[in-house]
């Protein structure tokens, strides 16, 4: 049995855009039964909203996916650098930050989600500020997109 991989899923408050990405990935090891394979988590650059769970809107775009998952905030810290093998940042502020932060000793790949979707959408929505849901269901497709076409180039 060969270790397993591992991919840390950030954003800067780890309530919107990185907790989707993880249910995501999670259930995508699921569909290909490969949950064993991997350790998956998000976490946030800021401190904000460490202790909460997700956003409402996350929530229920997630469920009306029949996505079940729980998660409460927690900020990245210098160990994930070598902990996990792959972070992944939702847009370019996101990387400046990891890439600011990351300790001379890191040995994760620090990307950005977006490059593995094939329609070429680099930035994953950020719905944070929006008055409905429909940011979220866009940051849904989108990291469906870019977590399958990763995991199809880790087989
Ligand atoms: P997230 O969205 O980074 O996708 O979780 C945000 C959450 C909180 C804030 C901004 C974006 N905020 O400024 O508190």
């Amino acid at each position: 049995m060969s270790e397993k991989k591992s991919a840390l899923f950030i954003c800067l408050g780890n309530i919107c855009r990185s907790p989707i990405a993880e249910a995501v990935f999670i259930t995508l090891l699921k569909e290909r039964n490969i949950t064993e394979q991997w350790i998956v988590d998000s976490a946030a650059m800021a401190s904000y909203h460490i202790g909460k769970g997700p956003d409402e809107r996350a929530m229920s775009t997630l469920k009306a996916h029949k996505v079940i998952y729980s998660h409460k905030v927690r900020q990245i810290q210098n160990e994930d650098f070598q902990k996990f093998d792959f972070i992944f940042g939702m847009d370019n502020e996101n990387m400046r930050s990891l890439n600011r932060q990351a300790p001379a000793k890191s040995t994760s790949k620090l990307l950005l989600l977006g490059d593995f979707d094939p329609q070429g959408d680099r930035i994953i929505r950020d719905p944070y500020y929006d008055d409905d849901d429909i940011g979220f269901e866009k940051c849904y497709q989108q990291c469906i997109r870019s977590c399958a076409s990763f995991l199809d180039k880790q087989q």
